[in-house]
């Protein structure tokens, strides 16, 4: 039975903790409570709430996706394919992942979110990104409305970008996602820095992926503020991309400038380490400031509306294009405004 919720508090249900309330909200627990939805109105999908920011008033309907489940699709000697319900926090499917011996997710560990809201922006850390796992995904289309079913190439993942998040955006409401994982032979990838002087502290030489997952956890853990302890939702900002001309130029004025090259003369800067330079990191202004430990986090340090927080993150846009001559784009959502 299809559950309805007007005028719905989303306080405890965005990261950002803003008492944000929504004209309705309708709770899916399987691709039925879908078909339900009533088709006069359009709809935003809620994951675990970690990549949005509110405004008070949201007049929109939301659907809040809750669906359950982890199963084994199918499996040989090496690999093994789970079948995810997009309601499954992500991060209680890497721990069943890590303590089950599949291997692939370890570098994912600790990312907030539901595995519903994964694909839509190829999430990725540590030099990972969800859709090197993922092989297919079940969604229900609320243009045509049927479930259809969909391949990793259908899709065009990238940075923190796919189909769903472009072209696509609030046509699908993915209900389930395969990835597949390894069962022997685990390709541990450590080659992203602080990973390896990680588990030189703890002392590993030879990783596990029980390994690699705990050196991820124990980096989040510091540079990453507790959305229960210090509301946030992530990096607020994608990191920027500049084409050669540009970052010859700033590297020639910033000899300490830290970048990675990409394909096509590209490279990219940390969002983070250009809001640290205009002395962001650390800094509060109201109710709202940069996370001390990595300036590409906003925080709510309490009482922050949706509106103060965009406020500051436009000061920050501005600061980061007057110092860099570097547009930052929010990675975040911006729902309501
Ligand atoms: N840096 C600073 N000062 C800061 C923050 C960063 O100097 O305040 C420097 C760091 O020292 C480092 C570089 O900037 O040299 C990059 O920082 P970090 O390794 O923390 O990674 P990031 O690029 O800031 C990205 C993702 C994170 C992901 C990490 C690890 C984006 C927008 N963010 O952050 O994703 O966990 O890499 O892979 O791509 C998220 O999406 O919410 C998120 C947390």
């Amino acid at each position: 039975m299809l559950a309805k919720q007007l005028n719905f508090s989303l306080r405890d249900f965005n990261t950002f903790g803003i008492a944000a309330v929504c004209k309705e909200l309708y709770i899916i627990n399987s691709l039925e409570d879908l078909t339900d939805l009533p088709k006069d109105r359009t709809y935003k999908v809620l994951g675990g709430g970690s990549n949005v920011l509110c405004n008070d008033y949201i007049d929109a309907s939301l659907i809040k996706i809750e669906i359950p489940g982890i199963e084994v699709v199918t499996q040989d000697d090496k690999t093994i394919d789970l079948e995810v319900g997009a309601g499954v926090v992500w991060h209680d499917l890497v721990q069943y992942a890590v303590s089950e011996g599949y291997g692939g997710l370890e570098n994912l560990t600790l990312i907030p979110g539901t595995v519903g809201a994964a694909p839509v922006q190829n999430v990725g850390a540590y030099g990972v990104e969800q859709d090197q796992l993922m092989v297919s995904l079940r969604a229900y289309d609320l243009q045509t409305r049927e479930a259809v079913s969909m391949s990793r190439e259908d899709r065009q993942f990238g940075y923190r970008d796919s189909r769903f998040k472009s072209r696509e955006k609030g046509r699908y409401v993915i209900t389930h996602v395969t990835y597949r994982l390894s069962k022997v032979d685990h390709v541990i990838k450590t080659t992203y820095g602080a990973i390896l002087d990680k588990l030189a502290e703890m002392d590993v030489t030879e990783p596990t992926i029980a390994d690699v997952s705990r050196a991820v956890a124990a980096i989040r853990t510091f540079k990453l503020p507790d959305p229960r302890e210090v509301p946030n939702a992530g990096s607020f900002f994608k990191n920027p991309v500049i084409p050669k001309p540009q970052f010859d130029d700033l590297l020639g004025e910033r000899p300490d400038l830290v970048y990675y090259p990409l394909a096509d003369d590209l490279y990219k800067v940390p969002a983070g380490w250009l809001i640290d330079q205009c002395g962001y990191r650390g800094k509060q202004v109201g109710n709202v400031g940069c996370y001390k430990n990595q300036a590409l986090v906003i925080v709510n340090h309490g009482g922050a509306t949706g509106a103060e927080i965009r406020a500051f993150s436009r000061e920050i846009q501005r600061t980061v294009l007057d110092k860099f001559g570097i547009h930052l784009i929010p990675e975040v959502n911006h729902w309501g405004f």
